[in-house]
């Protein structure tokens, strides 16, 4: 199975593509292909799903299919085989639609990556939304944890299900790494450099936060897409992780 360690700074960027057709996503694929990893397809996207994909492929980069798979275990199955064969390199299904689910999709996305030549892609688990807060975990869907537990439970049952990481907020990444350790990848959307505006977003972090609290891939949208200079916005998030990195290797050394 895939699993991925970025080994860049730029490979550790996942840009959403949150925009409502092919040509403009594939504008920004154009304008930012030499500064990102990966390139995420979303829900707003989805009219062109997987021809956005063949376009991102087209210029030669990655494809992160985010549409956060969420039913029945043969359902979601079935569908990952697809993405297999199309060559998706990330993809994501909800953690709260059970083991069965996740493990099923596995199995079957491995089967179907073995019979027909294919690369296995990334299987990433989705945790709690980032909009999600602790009053709306607790008051609109009744659980009664904190926010760290409840995410740290999901991240477990994704790592027993054979999933290669988790989507969860930098806040939860430490308690994440303790309980599935090193090589279990952590993607973090909800970046907001200081310069940016928070938007919609609950549990926000900087990218050197994130680096900090020991996150692989961080998923940034807006900070760029909304940006004025959008190469000059993603440059200065790069330079902000690959500083991150480096007071992480100086500490170590310490
Ligand atoms: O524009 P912004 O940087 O907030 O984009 C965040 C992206 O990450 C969106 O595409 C959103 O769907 C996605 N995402 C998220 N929270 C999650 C999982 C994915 O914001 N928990």
């Amino acid at each position: 199975m895939a699993v991925l360690k970025p080994q860049s700074a730029k490979e550790r960027i996942i840009l959403a593509l949150d925009v409502d057709t092919v040509e403009e996503a594939e504008q920004l694929v154009i304008e930012l292909k030499n500064y990102v990893g990966y390139f995420k397809i979303g829900l707003q996207l989805q009219n062109y799903g997987l021809m956005a994909a063949d376009t991102i492929k087209k210029h030669g980069s990655k494809v992160f299919y985010d549409m956060k798979f969420h039913d029945i275990p043969n359902t979601v199955a079935r569908a990952s085989a697809n993405l297999v064969k199309k060559g998706i390199d990330f993809f994501d299904v909800h953690i709260k639609g059970g083991s069965k689910m996740m493990s099923a999709t596995v199995k079957y996305a491995t089967e179907t990556a073995k019979k027909y030549g294919c690369e296995m892609p990334t299987i990433l688990g989705v945790t709690l939304l980032s909009s999600f807060g602790q009053k709306t975990l607790t008051q609109e869907l009744n659980v009664n944890m904190s926010i760290d537990e409840y995410v740290s439970r999901l991240a477990r049952t994704a790592y027993d299900s054979g999933l290669n990481g988790v989507v969860a907020s930098a806040s939860e990444a430490p308690i994440i790494r303790e309980e599935c350790g090193e090589d279990f990848l952590i993607v973090c959307p909800a970046v907001r450099p200081t310069w940016s505006v928070v938007n919609d977003q609950v549990r926000v972090v900087t990218p050197s936060d994130a680096i900090k609290s020991g996150v692989d891939y961080m998923v940034i949208g807006r900070p760029v897409t909304n940006a004025q200079n959008k190469v000059e916005a993603i440059q200065l998030i790069i330079q902000e992780i690959e500083e991150a990195i480096q007071n992480q290797k100086e500490k170590s050394f310490v």
